[in-house]
């Protein structure tokens, strides 16, 4: 969040509102965000962009009908993953061209849906897949735009589990032995199918331009290819998502306009070189855009001093509310946010509630050495992937999210209640 000041007592105010009546009104754990800083982004993404290109925010960053309605204000378009991130896209209102289709293994049922909505792209990303589109489409009496996901070969340097172009991995058909040429040849001979654009996404959390630089390369290449056998000029190239955002000091992310001239560049010079008109550009932040406008409030509840090692405190959330630590050794920072303290600083780990001893929320952190049971801190930059993985391990209640504007704040997801536990439970 950008308007972040203290109060005289020294307690944290967002936007003018303080931390503790936050924690009073909303209960904690609970994310804050930002929404006029989520709507900067969204502006800064477009703008770096321009008129010649399309930014698809990616859902499965974090997704609920407010932020539809102001990606659909920010003039953004949507990208889904699944069939209740498109339910909740099209409830709050995105008109369907504007929404693209993902995923290895999309339903039938999905892509039933989607087609029917009349979504404006299907990102296929198998052969098989290519095959059941087509089908669908076919029997909806509809002609589908499409995109191929391709695979690049390119290794992202960030976590395994979040770098998608090497080859050994679920998503995208390989460029590599031309595997993308044969599922052009096979997509172009089926009437159902409109072919308009080749995507590749590379990975995620990633801080320096290069990557995408040679997936741009490699793809202007298969246009290339397709233009000297088929005749075809395919329209779009979209290059994914996956900027990296700051979780700590150390980390350097890139801005919007710095890989929008980075991507315009070598796409126009390229496709120059290649003799082919530029295509349409697109690209699919998530991250970028929802992780540093929010943060999560928690409440200590016991701080337990291991000598000679450290501290640990714990704090009424945990891995429930964000996996991204014990799952990818994300690194996070952590204030102590409702008062001054000018005692020293003490090494802490601030672990959740959770009945594992990985349940660690910021595996590093100095605190004020007199931190006590009631206090409240806060951990930054967690608005993409925190409450979008949330899980109810341990049948915790999954936080609300907040949105903060104007010195207003109202919820725009709310906690969930012991009766929608229950509710599931139909034992
Ligand atoms: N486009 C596609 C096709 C994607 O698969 C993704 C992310 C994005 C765009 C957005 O990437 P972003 O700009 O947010 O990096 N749960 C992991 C991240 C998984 C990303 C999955 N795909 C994490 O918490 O780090």
């Amino acid at each position: 969040a950008r308007t972040v000041s203290r109060t005289p007592q020294g307690a944290v105010t967002v936007g003018g509102l303080d931390v503790r009546q936050l924690a009073e009104e909303f209960g904690t754990p609970a994310y804050f965000l930002d929404e006029s800083d989520f709507r900067a982004r969204c502006r800064a993404w477009r703008d770096a962009f321009g008129d010649e290109a399309d930014v698809f925010y990616a859902g499965k960053a974090f997704l609920s009908r407010a932020v539809v309605r102001w990606l659909y204000e920010e003039g953004l378009n949507l990208d889904v993953c699944s069939q209740g991130e498109l339910t909740t896209a099209l409830a709050a209102g995105m008109p369907a061209e504007r929404i693209a289709l993902h995923g290895n293994n999309k339903s039938t049922e999905e892509i039933r849906r989607a087609i029917e909505a009349g979504v404006g792209r299907i990102v296929l990303d198998s052969f098989q897949e290519i095959v059941r589109v087509a089908h669908i489409a076919d029997r909806l009496g509809r002609r589908q735009p499409v995109q191929i996901r391709v695979t690049v070969g390119v290794e992202a340097h960030t976590h395994e589990f979040i770098a998608t172009a090497h080859e050994d991995q679920k998503f995208g058909i390989a460029l590599a032995d031309g595997q993308a040429a044969e599922a052009v040849r096979r997509v172009l001979q089926l009437e159902s199918l409109e072919l308009v654009g080749i995507h590749s996404h590379i990975g995620s959390q990633i801080f320096d331009t290069s990557g995408f630089e040679v997936a741009a390369h490699r793809v202007v290449e298969l246009l290339r290819q397709v233009r000297d056998e088929h005749g075809v000029e395919l329209p779009e190239i979209d290059l994914g998502g996956g900027l990296g955002i700051a979780y700590t000091p150390e980390d350097d992310p890139r801005e919007p306009q710095e890989i929008a001239k980075a991507l315009g560049a070598i796409v126009t010079r390229e496709c120059e070189g290649a003799g082919l008109a530029v295509p349409r550009l697109s690209v699919e932040p998530g991250r970028a855009i929802a992780g540093p406008t929010a943060f999560t409030l928690y409440e200590v509840g016991t701080v337990k001093p291991l000598e000679g090692l450290r501290t640990y405190v714990s704090v009424d959330g945990g891995m429930s509310d964000n996996i991204r630590t014990a799952l990818y050794d994300a690194q996070y920072t952590v204030s102590l946010v409702s008062r001054a303290s000018d005692a020293g600083p003490m090494l802490t780990r601030v672990v959740g509630k959770h009945c594992e001893s990985g349940d660690i929320v910021v595996r590093d952190a100095f605190m004020p050495a007199d931190l006590a049971p009631g206090d409240l801190i806060a951990v930054p930059a967690t608005g993409a992937y925190c409450r979008s993985m949330a899980s109810n391990y341990n049948h915790a209640l999954r936080p609300p999210v907040v949105a903060v504007r104007d010195g207003e704040a109202r919820v725009i997801v709310r906690r969930e209640t012991e009766a929608d536990l229950m509710s599931l439970d139909v034992g």
